[in-house]
Order: structure tokens, then C-alpha cells, then sequence
């Protein structure tokens, strides 16, 4: 019921001329297949390159961040109604890096979030937990809160086409993955909120992604949990072969 997907987060990475070259190595590796949604994230300089050069295809492109107005005076941003003018449907909001490195709030995530529902584009929310958080066993406070601040005064049907990622943060970039039951723990928590926000119904059919150090070696005990609904990849999903070799997992 819950299709699964496999996305890549390229975060600061590829210029669109090396975007087309991992698009010319990866489709052929790919064809076809229809088991996972496939999503790539690429830096904004080469999103419309990306879209326009999967038109056709089974993978889809989508920003890594977004404003919540349509236009005004606000230097770097890029807003809603400009994705979706280059035919951009997905986007990833409350990714852990803006939030540690550029002060992104969730209540910014929430008006971000209503946005992308009223522009018809595909939200994936994430959250996580500090290391020292979990440490301190304050892992299910967090999430729970970052999943009620993320949709605050989100409806159930406004909440029909989003997506969770949850990101340790201790597990990005770390290459210390969270064991497949650590994950489904915490994918269970937050179901469980957003059961609380949204109605069972919304909980049972949202896709809950993990992330943080995604590896051809591990997604497959990781998507064998239940509650595992697909990965969001970063730098494993870099390199064509690798990040085929993930979407292919079995
Ligand atoms: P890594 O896969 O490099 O740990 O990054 C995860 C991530 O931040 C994806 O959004």
C-alpha cells in the first residue's frame, strides 16, 4: 500500500554538467524499474537541467529546500510557484543541515509545508535526534515534537501526499548507520504523532524514509523493517552505480 521510495539527496554537490553525466550512467541501471518511486535532489543551479533530462523516465527531481511565498524581496530564496514553473514536484524541507547550519525553524518548515500543499508538490519533512539527545533518552520527546511543530493545523487530506524522513543526526555522514531496529523504533514513534496530528488513517498511509548513511550493504535489512518505507541517500547517492545498486536492493 505504501509504495516504497528510494531518494538521493545530493546536498552541495554536482554542477549540471556533472548532473547529466551521472543521469547518462544511472537511467540505463534503472530502467524500468517500478518497485521503488526514485527521486534525486540536486543543487537548485542544476534541478531544471535534471527535470528536463529525466522527462520520459522513472526518476523524478525535486529541491532541497524552498521558501514559503510566491515572490517578494528575499535574496537566495527560491519559491513554490518558481518550482513548480520548471516542472518540479517534490521537495525536501527541515533537512537537518539547514536546520543546524542556517537556523531553519519548524515553524518555517510548517508555512513551507503548507506551501507545497497548496502548489501541488510532494513535501518530504525530515527529523531527527541530536546524538546527545538520544544519549540522554530523549529521542521520542524530540521527534515527537519536531512531527507536531512540522504539522501544525495540517489536515488529514492536506496531509495526504507527505512524506517523513527520519534523520539521525548522528548517523549522517558518520557512515554509523542506525541498526534496522533503532530505526523502526523511532519510524513507529513517529507514526504514532502523526496519528495524534492527522488521524490513523494519514499515519497508516504515510511513507516514513530513513536516512543517515544509506549503503548498498545496509538498505536491505533496513527496508526489510515494516515500518521502513524507502531511504534518503546522500553520499552513497552520488556516484551512479552505488546509488543503483541501493534503488536495486533486494
Ligand atoms: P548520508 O547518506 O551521507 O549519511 O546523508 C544522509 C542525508 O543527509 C540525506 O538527506
Amino acid at each position: 500500500m505504501r509504495k516504497p521510495v528510494i531518494a538521493g539527496n545530493w546536498k552541495m554537490y554536482k554542477t549540471p554538467k556533472e548532473s547529466l553525466a551521472f543521469l547518462d550512467a544511472f537511467l540505463p541501471l534503472v530502467e524500468g524499474h517500478d518497485r521503488d518511486e526514485i527521486i534525486l535532489f540536486p543543487t537548485m543551479s542544476s534541478l531544471a537541467y535534471v527535470i528536463e533530462a529525466t522527462i520520459g523516465t522513472n526518476v523524478r527531481a525535486g529541491a532541497q529546500n524552498m521558501h514559503w511565498l510566491n515572490e517578494g524581496p528575499y535574496t537566495g530564496q527560491t519559491s513554490p510557484t518558481m518550482l513548480v514553473s520548471i516542472g518540479c514536484r517534490h521537495v525536501l524541507l527541515g533537512h537537518s543541515e539547514p536546520r543546524l547550519y542556517f537556523n531553519e525553524t519548524y515553524e518555517r518548515v510548517n508555512l513551507k509545508l503548507k506551501a507545497a500543499i497548496n502548489h501541488g508538490i510532494t513535501p518530504i519533512v525530515c527529523v531527527g535526534e541530536l546524538l546527545a539527545e538520544r544519549e540522554d533518552l530523549r529521542t521520542e520527546e524530540t521527534l515527537r515534537s519536531q512531527v507536531r511543530a512540522a504539522l501544525r493545523n495540517i489536515s488529514a487530506s492536506e496531509a495526504r501526499r507527505l512524506v517523513i524522513a527520519y534523520e539521525p543526526i548522528w548517523a549522517i555522514g558518520t557512515g554509523s548507520t542506525a541498526s534496522p531496529e533503532v530505526a523502526a523504533q523511532a519510524h513507529a514513534i513517529i507514526r504514532h504523532e502523526l496519528s495524534h496530528c492527522c488521524g490513523p488513517q494519514t499515519a497508516a498511509n504515510t511513507r516514513i524514509l530513513y536516512g543517515g548513511s544509506v549503503k548498498p550493504e545496509n538498505i536491505g535489512e533496513l527496508m526489510a523493517q515494516e515500518e521502513i518505507d524507502g531511504a534518503l541517500v546522500g553520499g552513497a547517492s552520488l556516484v551512479p552505480t552505488t546509488f543503483a545498486d541501493i534503488v536495486n536492493y533486494v
